[in-house]
């Protein structure tokens, strides 16, 4: 059996076939780029038993992923997350039966762990050398560390309000770290000019088509944790969207397998009341959404003002009759405090986001009682010291601990 059932590339809005083993970024119309396998070989040859014993990595779903030589995975383990159930948190908003996906104990603090393993892997396996992007801080965190542990080069490029966290990751695995006052937008300017000149890797969002392989295998993580059965709703916190465009390819996938049967859960995006080009967009029935001017939030990773990907994000809330919604800082401060002190999770504010929509959206009845409720929580709270204050107890003046 090959390692993987790669197929080809094919361009998202105009379906046309591309060369996977040559490095490629947009399509010719440009467009992004999805990754093709041969589902129909797979479906005899694959079957979910095979996976008893695999590692509890994002790898043992190999067969569905572009890297083609075992030798050229480069890992820090990741994958495999905790779907914890959320018993208290979830009676306190109405939603019994609510589960969170937590990211925050993957290397690196945050799912961008997952494309960039499976982005970098494919990447010094299709002989490239030095990739460049874009980040609010994650994603260049992630791709820095795990370009040192494959010995590509990087060149990252984010805004100084970035979390500092990030920047010193970024720095301390050797990358090119630049800072640019003002948003992720501008980052990407910079990053498209120094590609254009210096003749580097365009690993940007959606730019080039393997970080999404690496973010599916949440969608797939969490159909096998439910025993190859689908929830009925999924939430995620949307800047680019890559994560829910990369959940609902994967439950494709899974569909045309045959491992999962009925109909896919209703996906939502999530984004803040400060950025929210997608909602906006899905409120007004487009397929695309438009460049949100001054943006700002706290959860920094959905701070993205225009999506290369939104027609594709908009695309699977329509087909899953999901929806999008925005929700403000107050609301996500509120939830990092009611997850940790309910659930004894500290989650990132991007994760709050989704926590506090999936309240909204209960108490608006836009999700029922008993429906089952999948919340990504993207990231470690402890890479965002700054995102909220608290108040210590005060000592005895004799400096001792009152009764
Ligand atoms: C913690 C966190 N959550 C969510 C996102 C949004 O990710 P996506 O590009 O998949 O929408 C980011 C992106 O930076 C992030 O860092």
């Amino acid at each position: 059996m090959p390692y993987s059932y790669l197929s080809h590339l094919r361009c998202s809005k105009t379906g046309e076939i591309v060369d996977a083993d040559q490095p490629q970024q947009l399509s010719p119309v440009g467009a992004p780029l999805l990754a093709s396998y041969d589902l129909e070989a797979l479906k005899q040859a694959w079957h979910p038993a095979a996976l008893l014993g695999r590692p509890a990595s994002l790898w043992r779903y190999h067969e569905l992923l572009p890297v083609r030589d075992p030798a050229q995975v480069i890992t820090l383990g990741e994958g495999f997350t905790p779907l914890l159930p959320l018993p208290a948190f979830g009676k306190q908003i109405g939603i019994p039966d609510l589960w969170m996906k937590d990211e925050s104990i993957i290397p690196t603090g945050s799912f961008k762990a997952r494309g960039a393993a499976v982005g970098v892997s494919r990447a010094r396996e299709l002989g490239i050398t030095h990739f460049a992007m874009p980040t609010n801080g994650n994603a260049g965190a992630a791709w820095a560390l795990y370009g040192a542990r494959a010995g590509l080069r990087s060149t990252i490029v984010m805004p100084q309000a970035a979390p500092a966290i990030t920047r010193l990751e970024t720095s301390l695995a050797g990358a090119r770290l630049y800072l640019v006052d003002g948003l992720i937008s501008d980052a990407g300017r910079q990053v498209a000019e120094a590609v254009a000149e210096q003749g580097l890797f365009d690993a940007s969002t959606l730019k080039e088509p393997y970080r999404i392989e690496g973010k599916k295998t949440m969608g797939l993580e969490i159909a096998e944790q439910l025993g190859w059965t689908l929830p009925d709703v999924i939430l995620y916190p949307t800047g680019g969207g890559v994560g829910l465009i990369g959940i609902y390819k994967a439950l494709q996938e899974l569909q045309e397998l045959g491992w999962v049967k009925g109909p896919l859960p209703r996906l939502v995006a999530v984004q803040a009341s400060g950025c929210a080009p997608i909602v906006q967009a899905w409120q007004q029935g487009e397929r695309e959404s438009r460049f949100w001017p001054d943006s700002q939030t706290l959860a920094f990773g959905i701070n993205v003002p225009k999506a290369l990907g939104d027609f594709l994000v908009l695309d699977a809330l329509y087909r899953t009759e999901g929806c999008a919604i925005a929700v403000d800082d107050s609301a996500i401060q509120r939830e990092i405090r009611q997850l940790a002190a309910r659930e004894g999770s500290f989650v990132c504010p991007e994760g709050a986001a989704a926590f506090a929509a999936a309240r909204q959206l209960r108490e608006a009845g836009w999700i029922q009682g008993g429906e089952r409720v999948v919340v990504l929580n993207t990231g470690a709270g402890i890479k965002y010291p700054d995102a909220i204050t608290v108040v210590p107890q005060r000592l005895r003046r004799d400096g001792r601990i009152p009764a």
